[in-house]
């Protein structure tokens, strides 16, 4: 399974077209893209100093400081077809393309997104739609195909000059787009309808999340994306809501909208948050959604014993990956391949000890510990636990981290009632 979903990137990516936007949806069901709107800039203002030629690129007889990157439209957009061909591309997403100079320096132009337009739109033969089929089209993405115009421009002329460069002439968006820009001043167009029940789930995922325990910030009238278009003529709507969350929630609202031609990957690490949404909102279509992706906690943790860490070796042994967290045991045998720090790590460094000290040591956001639910399936013995080799022999986890590791843990770790007669040391 693909753990993702959001299509919006916030940093230039050198992997060229965000893999999130054409991840998640079936390629084959966007319309093509008639024209694309691209704003470039120089990727580290070119402080190197060093100018292209050949390729389009001027470098003779230019003093020091008058340099300036200057590069051919025609050139980027033959990059940009080569790297996105048949790919998604979503309004706002980023793009890197790369130039090599005489000298073999690679010299990067950070593309940005900055308008679409899909072929109906375009070629005018769209017939007049009802609200609820116009709802339907998605106005900030499209597939790019051999035909798709792309209008090359620099977003600031006194950093880089595109030679034959032009802007997308003006056209008209959809009546039904609102301009919505996020907390974290990330904008891009939605259709009206969409907006309210996308905000409403999106606060309930956040609530979900353990946001919002005082209030619910908002954003103040001023505040507004500095990429958002001033003069388009729709209306703007400012979300307490950061760009991702927003994001991801509207393209799960999309995948319902099209249940037979959008499927939604869901990330594990939301899966607590979306549940406790679609519990809040009574949304029965989210709740199967999350139980599908995840087997459910009351069906896999096992409650009424210890797993001892012969178990846990046998396990192992034959190909399945448990881990030894805190005393959790977390099975992620179906998640490692996705594992962001590599799926070599774990499987070579962390088993059948207690990875507790690397786990702070590598994970510096808290953004691991959201997974962990989803892959508890009990605790460690302690009779074990007490005489478990740590993963960093001689450093101990921090009392900091064990104390935030466990504000998040406790809610749910279970603890296993002491049978008669059973010998039990509680160390954790
Ligand atoms: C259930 C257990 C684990 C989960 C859910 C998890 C999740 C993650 C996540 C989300 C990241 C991205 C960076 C971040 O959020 O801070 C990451 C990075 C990483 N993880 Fe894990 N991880 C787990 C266990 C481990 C273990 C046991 C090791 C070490 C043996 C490890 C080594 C790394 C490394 C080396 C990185 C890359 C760090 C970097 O780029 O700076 N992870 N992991």
């Amino acid at each position: 399974m693909k753990i993702t979903c959001c299509s919006r990137i916030t940093q230039p990516t050198t992997k060229g077209t965000s893999k999130e936007s054409s991840a998640s949806f079936n390629k084959r069901d966007y319309k093509l893209l008639s024209a694309v709107g691209v704003e470039v800039h120089p990727r580290g203002n070119g402080s190197n100093g060093n100018i292209m030629n050949a390729k389009g690129l001027i470098s003779d007889g230019v003093k020091e400081e008058q340099k300036q990157w200057c590069f051919n439209a025609t050139d980027i957009s033959r990059r940009l077809i080569n790297q996105t061909f048949r790919s998604i591309l979503t309004v706002n997403e980023y793009i890197v393309v790369s130039f090599p100079d005489e000298n073999d320096n690679i010299h990067e132009l950070v593309c940005r997104i900055s308008e679409v337009r899909t072929q109906e739109e375009n070629d005018g033969t769209s017939k007049s739609m009802t609200s609820a089929e116009a709802t339907m089209d998605d106005p900030y993405r499209g597939r790019v195909d051999l035909g798709t115009e792309l209008y090359i421009y620099p977003s600031d002329p006194k950093s880089v000059t595109v030679l034959g460069g032009r802007c997308l002439p003006k056209g008209t968006l959809p009546e039904d787009v609102v301009h919505v820009t996020t907390s974290d001043m990330e904008w891009f167009p939605v259709r009206r309808l969409l907006l309210a029940p996308c905000i409403k789930l999106t606060k309930y995922v956040q609530v979900g999340r353990g946001k919002y325990k005082n209030e619910i910030p908002t954003l103040s009238d001023e505040e507004r994306s500095e990429d958002a278009p001033t003069d388009d003529g729709c209306p703007h709507c400012k979300v307490p809501i950061d760009c991702c969350t927003f994001d991801r929630v509207l393209l799960f609202i999309t995948s319902l909208l099209y249940p037979d031609e959008h499927s939604f990957a869901l990330d594990l690490s939301e899966v607590n948050a979306l549940s406790s949404a679609a519990d809040a909102l009574g949304l029965q279509v989210l709740d199967d959604l999350c139980q599908s992706q995840s087997s459910t906690f009351e069906s896999r943790v096992i409650k009424d014993r210890y797993i001892r860490l012969a178990e846990v070796k046998t396990r192992n042994d034959h190909g399945e990956l448990l881990i030894l967290l805190d005393g959790m045991v977390l099975d992620i045998s179906r998640w490692i391949d996705e594992h962001p720090g590599g799926p070599s790590i774990i499987p070579t460094q962390a088993l059948n000890i207690d990875c507790t000290v690397f786990f702070e040591m590598y994970h510096v956001s808290r953004q691991a510990f959201l997974y962990l639910k989803s892959f508890y399936i009990g605790e460690l013995s302690p009779e074990d636990a007490v005489n478990l080799r740590s993963s960093a022999e001689g450093v101990e986890a921090s009392e900091g981290f064990l104390l935030s590791l466990r504000s998040y843990t406790d809610e749910w770790r279970v603890s296993i009632e002491e049978k008669a007669g059973e010998k039990v040391h509680k160390s954790f």
